[in-house]
């Protein structure tokens, strides 16, 4: 007995040294956590169920009968992040690059069949060369399967992808189909197409880094949410962000206990806007002056800085928090706000998360660059979310709010649940000056008379109470006491019931 016990061990530490010790070593050379070591960081300790430590690839081709590693590149299982259950797959670099097999996937596959059965999210760490060139079309058919469950687990348990090494042609697809893609800086890369194909077909000439590194994506592309300095700092966050979540889509998400009082007043809030109504400030600082104990996990902080969207808690209740950032392009809506804060707002309705949204926003921004660019429909994305979601939804507009941009963003009429205005809001169609020249054409060439109807234009429409006389804003409301009035929302809405018609599913402009 004892012999077949120490098999069992023996079996297992080969198992554990994926593809030996020399190319953890190199692993380790490059900055880079081996897979068996991030599951250590990413989960509770001594959480890790693992399954399919023996799984072994099939291929009898070029020699691959002879070279076999027990787990095939990935190891899969279940653990804990704080007490929760977890489910996650891990892919080891050190056995032939982390590069998917048919057996690969299949081990994906069970990880994620499991978590979509008992309702847990799913983390992938990736770290792979991409399909077992050795095995050709099995290894596609595994990606395609991966894809497949991917479609089906959307909305239905939260997905997070955590690039840190290679991920590279069709293989980018499956994180690029999860919710969350956080990257670590100048180990991890994404591209459909590398660079020596891109010189090939392009002439372009162009560094990993620049062409798929964590800077490119977290900034220009969106396709990161975020970039983290390395393995351990990403793995930590992916834990921090992971504490906002609800498993699955039934359930609410964690309430964590806060030591911030609901009813705490924040008197700085009476004077962050300013009283020229062209100047700036930081609606950070509004975020952070309003949630649980100042703490917001901020996705995408880098790519199309006008839009702020994340994570926080209020009286411990995760909410996501989407708002216009007046510090960059006056806070207005483009292409890339609107298609940052639709997604957003589709998670957070996806996963039972209320919503608040704190508006200061001066219309759409104006070009062709926007127009060819097709703001039509990116602009009916944020429009289509808003107005389909329905968690709970509370509103805040500070300053601005004009024109089709103020029905945009989670308006009244969008089914807002709760619409604020602090008395510094401006409800209107568009801007007095642009107003007053339309309407009075015919005086543009007097000065003096245009700046007089455009001071009549502003007194009458600059303020939140032609908009609060008609029951579009249910309450002008003073900064200091915001934290207080949206804990009180909530804790009403606990309750809120609200159903979209029937349909297969809807047909937002993509
Ligand atoms: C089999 C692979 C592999 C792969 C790497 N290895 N990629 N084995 N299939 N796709 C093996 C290497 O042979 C090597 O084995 C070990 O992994 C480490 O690779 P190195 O090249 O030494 O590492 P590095 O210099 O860091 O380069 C990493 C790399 C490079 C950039 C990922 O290995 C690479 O370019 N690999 C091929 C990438 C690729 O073309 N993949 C297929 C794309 S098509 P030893 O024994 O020496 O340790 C695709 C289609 C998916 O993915 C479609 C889905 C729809």
């Amino acid at each position: 007995m004892k012999e077949i016990l120490k098999e069992l061990e023996d079996r297992r530490a080969q198992a554990r040294l994926g593809g030996g010790q020399k190319r953890i070593d190199a692993q380790h050379a490059r900055g880079k956590l081996t897979a068996r070591e991030r599951i250590e960081v990413l989960l509770d300790e001594g959480s890790f169920e693992e399954m399919d430590m023996f799984v072994t690839h099939r291929c009898t081709d070029f020699g691959m009968e002879k070279m076999s590693y027990p787990g095939d590149g990935v190891v899969t299982g279940s653990g804990t992040i704080n007490g929760r259950l977890v489910y996650v797959f891990s892919q080891d670099f050190t056995v032939f690059g982390g590069s998917l097999s048919e057996t690969h996937a299949q081990k994906i596959c069970k990880v994620m069949d499991m978590a979509m059965r008992v309702g847990a999210p799913v983390i992938g760490l990736n770290d792979s060369g991409g399909a077992r060139i050795q095995e050709g079309v099995a290894s596609l058919a595994g990606y395609a399967d991966v894809f497949q469950r991917n479609v089906l687990a959307s909305g239905v348990v939260p997905q997070i992808s955590v690039i840190m090494g290679p991920c590279a042609g069709g293989a980018v697809y499956s994180p690029a189909m999860t919710d969350m893609i956080f990257m670590v800086k100048d180990s991890s890369y994404m591209f459909v197409t590398g660079p020596d194909v891109v010189k090939t077909v392009t002439n372009e000439v162009v560094t990993q880094e620049e062409l798929g590194g964590a800077i490119t994506h977290s900034t220009k592309s969106a396709v990161a949410d975020k970039a983290f300095e390395n393995d351990v700092e990403a793995l930590m966050q992916t834990r921090r962000m992971f504490d906002f979540l609800p498993l699955n889509n039934r359930e609410a998400a964690p309430v964590r206990p806060s030591f911030d009082g609901a009813d705490r007043v924040e008197l700085s809030l009476d004077s962050v806007v300013p009283s020229n109504p062209n100047k700036p400030y930081d609606m950070h600082e509004v975020i952070e002056k309003i949630v649980d104990e100042g703490d917001f996990f901020e996705l995408q902080p880098l790519h199309a800085r006008n839009m702020i969207i994340g994570l926080a808690r209020m009286e411990g209740q995760t909410v996501g928090i989407v708002a216009n950032q007046p510090m960059v392009l006056a806070g207005c809506l483009d292409i890339d706000s609107s298609k940052k804060a639709a997604r957003f707002v589709r998670f957070c309705d996806c996963f039972n998360i209320p919503i608040l949204t704190l508006v200061d926003v001066p219309g759409f921004l104006p070009g062709t660059a926007q127009e060819h660019g097709g703001i039509i429909k990116h602009g009916a994305k944020l429009l289509f979310a808003f107005g389909e979601a329905t968690v709970p939804k509370i509103t805040v507009i500070t300053r601005k709010a004009y024109g089709g941009a103020y029905d945009v963003m989670s308006s009244k009429h969008l089914r807002g649940d709760m619409n604020y205005a602090w008395p510094t809001a401006e409800i209107a169609v568009m801007g007095a000056k642009g107003a007053v020249e339309i309407i009075y054409r015919a005086e543009r060439d007097d000065a003096d008379k245009i700046a007089e109807r455009t001071k009549a234009y502003e007194s009458h429409f600059a303020n939140p109470f032609v908009a609060a006389s008609k029951g579009f804003i249910d309450e002008v409301i003073m900064p200091h006491s915001t934290r207080k009035r949206i804990c009180r929302s909530l804790q009403v809405l606990k309750t809120k019931s609200l159903e979209n018609p029937w349909k297969k599913h809807d047909n937002i402009p993509l």
